[in-house]
């Protein structure tokens, strides 16, 4: 059976996307579908942030081609896990569930490390080392899920 993975951020331009990439990038895709989406809906369409393009590109993942979208209910149905990239985002996606089972499936991602509540930082109004951080934290996250899938 396939397993579809959720990543959620804010905006769904620069940590979400990454994280998106990069579990496709380390999972058979007949076996898992991937997608990311933003509690916000600020930047409905667009393309990912330019940095977040880049530092993917640096280490051979494209996410160019995405596109932002806003998460919304039909997610708890359509996804088996919805990863949280942060506290504020892990609780907005649970504001928006309906039953114990839609909670179940929401995640912080950096607990697929260590089960910590570590957070994936918001890179979005700092500079281009932020985008290099934000990456090697979800990859670590993406290798472990990865693993387990
Ligand atoms: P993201 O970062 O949640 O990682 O996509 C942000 C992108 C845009 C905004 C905030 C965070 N914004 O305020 O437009």
């Amino acid at each position: 059976m396939r397993t579809n993975v959720l990543m959620v951020c804010l905006g769904n331009i620069c940590r979400s996307p990454l994280a998106e990439g990069i579990l496709k990038s380390k999972v058979d895709p007949e076996r898992v579908f991937v997608d990311s989406a933003g509690t916000a809906g600020y930047h409905i369409n667009n393309p990912p942030d330019p940095r977040s393009i880049e530092v993917a590109k640096k280490y051979g993942v494209d996410i160019a081609e995405q596109r932002c979208r806003q998460f919304n209910i039909q997610d708890f149905d359509l996804f088996d896990v919805i990863y949280a990239m942060d506290k504020e985002n892990y609780y907005n996606i649970i504001k928006l569930s309906s039953s114990a089972a839609d909670r179940s499936k929401v995640h912080l991602l950096l607990g697929e490390i260590d089960g910590s509540a570590n957070e994936v930082p918001d890179p979005y109004y700092g500079g281009v080392e932020g985008f290099e951080h934000v990456f090697q934290m979800i990859a670590n996250a993406c290798e472990q899920i990865a693993k387990r899938l």
